[in-house]
């Protein structure tokens, strides 16, 4: 027999079984850009290298160490794209997307990056990104927090702390990385060799560093507040009370400084402990100098993106996959007559209510049997109709998840109207 090929490490095949989740998911999230008035844009998988170097930077992990890099047939340097803030900077650039105007934009897809594939961790992964352009207040950064925020409530995700730093300006942050590796140079023998080769070329990375010995160091180090610009805090504090006037928790790390070079300002991570050690389901910040760095005009920036992997492992933890399949209501129809009248009384709903998720019992069978597939299904609730309702005129209405409910008896002709105020 001949020998089988498999998929690439660390990049997946989206199984039948798993689209519907991903599917809720990413419907999810499109709804609930459009209610913030975001518009999709979609840019090419694969972008000229030197995007990368000059936007993400060249003394970062991603475009040191884990670009998917190829020459074209024309000895053009390309790459996949590990990220898409780059492509959309470069795009908005390319078609006059910033000059004098606000941008409201997101984008989703693929994103590559040759990292050492472990559980949340791939090589092909896909991200929702948003992205905000032309407005320099704070004002903006709490607007996109608040969507990240609505969205695990409306994913029902639960124990996602928001952590918080300001960076400042490139000119306050020069004044600091000085100041840090004067610091981290007196203690050059206790650091690790990752440490001492970012010393100059990246000496705030070594705050986020997991190695023991230099995180004791990295814990002392001269704290990045100490050195923020007037205008960096002020900006800092109006978010901070932004958020608490909204009522979204967070937490200040000063030790949080992201992989990613373009940042000024704001940055941001939402993280759960409840997915080992890649707990981190969204990041993003400010990058106020991206733009006129790439060539464009001077505009200013802000946004983030998450990780969809992690978001749907995070989902399946928390038991909140089955939303995407499973229906709001199990119609179980007991006998020949309740069959016939069952499947008009559901088109009947289908129509009244164009947003419920309704599965009709087909096939037959015992009363227990469809009480069974009902609980399956993972509905809501049941809704019974046998010959002794359809004598009456009512049906039978039964919460599927808490047996202490009992079943209540509903009228009919009231069911649609009492359906519409529970479902809606
Ligand atoms: P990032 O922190 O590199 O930021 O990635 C954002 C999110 O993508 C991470 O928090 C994580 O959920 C997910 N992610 C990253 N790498 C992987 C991987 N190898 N496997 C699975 N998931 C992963 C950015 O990419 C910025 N462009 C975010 C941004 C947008 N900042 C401003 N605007």
């Amino acid at each position: 027999m001949a020998k089988t090929i498999q998929s690439i490490r660390g990049m997946h095949d989206i199984l039948p079984e798993q689209s519907a989740a991903w599917q809720y998911l990413e419907s999810t999230v499109r709804q609930l850009l459009a209610r913030y008035s975001y518009r999709e844009i979609r840019t090419p998988i694969v972008e000229v290298t030197e995007l990368f170097k000059r936007a993400v930077g060249e003394v970062t992990d991603i475009v040191e160490k884990e670009m998917y890099t190829f020459e074209d047939r024309n000895g053009e340097s390309l790459s996949l794209r590990p990220e898409g803030t780059a492509s959309c900077v470069r795009a908005g650039i390319e078609h006059g997307l910033f000059y004098n105007q606000q941008q409201r934009i997101w984008y989703t897809g693929p994103m590559f990056r040759h990292e050492r594939p472990q559980k949340g961790r791939y090589r092909q992964f896909h991200q929702v990104g948003v992205e905000a352009f032309g407005i320099a207040s704070p004002d903006i950064d709490a607007e996109l927090i608040a969507i990240s925020a609505r969205l695990w409530q409306e994913l029902g995700l639960k124990n996602v702390r928001l952590e918080l730093n300001s960076l400042g300006t490139p000119a306050s942050r020069a004044v600091y990385r000085e100041k840090l590796i004067e610091y981290f140079s007196a203690h050059l023998d206790a650091l690790d060799e990752e440490a001492k080769q970012r010393l100059h070329s990246n000496p705030l990375r070594i705050l986020d560093t997991k190695h023991p010995a230099t995180r004791l160091i990295a814990d002392a180090a001269p704290s990045l507040h100490d050195y923020l610009d007037p205008e960096s805090k002020q900006h800092f504090e109006q978010l901070c009370n932004m958020l608490e006037a909204m009522g979204i928790p967070y937490r200040i790390n000063p030790r949080l400084v992201r992989g990613l070079d373009y940042y000024s300002r704001t940055v941001f991570e939402w993280i759960t402990e409840e997915l080992g050690s890649q707990g981190t389901i969204c990041a993003g910040g400010r990058y106020d100098g991206l733009v006129s760095q790439m060539g464009g005009q001077e505009t200013p920036a802000c946004g983030f993106a998450m990780g969809m992997e992690r978001l749907l492992e995070l989902m399946q933890t928390q038991e909140q996959t089955l939303n995407a399949v499973a229906p709001d209501l199990y119609l179980v129809l007991a006998g020949e007559h309740a069959s016939a009248t069952g499947i008009v009384l559901a088109e009947k709903l289908r129509t009244e209510l164009p947003k419920l998720k309704l599965q009709v019992n087909a096939g037959g069978g015992s009363i227990k049997t469809q009480m069974k597939r009902a609980d399956k299904s993972g509905a809501r609730y049941a809704l019974i109709l046998g010959e002794q309702e359809l004598a009456a005129g009512t049906i039978g209405f039964k919460p599927m998840q808490d047996a202490a409910i009992e079943q209540v008896s509903l009228k009919l002709t009231e069911l649609s109207h009492y359906l519409a105020s529970k479902f809606n």
